[in-house]
């Protein structure tokens, strides 16, 4: 029995390191999937959307050179874990008159893409 222990546990040992990685990894592959159409992680490059590097800690509405709506711009709300998580879920319930529709439904999803978002700041 020892024997198959030793055996197992490194096995498992593996099986938990690499879904870790999978994990983070998630992030930016649903940032990719589900954000990057609209939105850049790079200074100064706005698409449809605001560019998003370092939005944890910022004034909602405040890139330069972005195209906001009103309700974002008079928001007066500063993005953190909390207020994205809210904002992801549902744009226009927490903001009426958001341009942002796109909602992230799903917990976990929303998790993992503000990791990814807060591992994104400028250096
Ligand atoms: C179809 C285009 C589109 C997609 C896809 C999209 N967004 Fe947006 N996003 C926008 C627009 C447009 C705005 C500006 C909204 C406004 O001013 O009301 C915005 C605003 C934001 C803001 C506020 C930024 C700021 O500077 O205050 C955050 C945060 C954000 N989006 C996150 C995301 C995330 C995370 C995803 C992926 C799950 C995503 N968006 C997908 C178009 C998009």
């Amino acid at each position: 029995m020892s024997g198959l222990l030793a055996i197992l546990l490194p096995i498992a040992g593996l099986f938990f390191a690499s879904s870790a990685a999978a994990q983070e990894a998630d992030g930016e592959r649903l940032f990719r999937q589900r954000c990057a159409a609209c939105h850049n992680v790079k200074p100064g490059q706005n698409k449809m959307g605001p560019q998003l590097l370092g939005v944890i800690g910022r004034t909602a509405g405040s890139v330069e050179g972005a195209n906001y709506s009103d309700a974002m711009q008079s928001s007066g709300i500063t993005w953190d874990r909390q207020s994205l998580d809210t904002f992801l879920a549902a744009p226009s319930q927490m903001m009426r008159g958001t341009r942002m529709t796109v909602s992230v439904p799903n917990a976990a999803q929303r998790a993992a893409i503000i990791d990814y978002l807060e591992s994104q700041s400028p250096d």
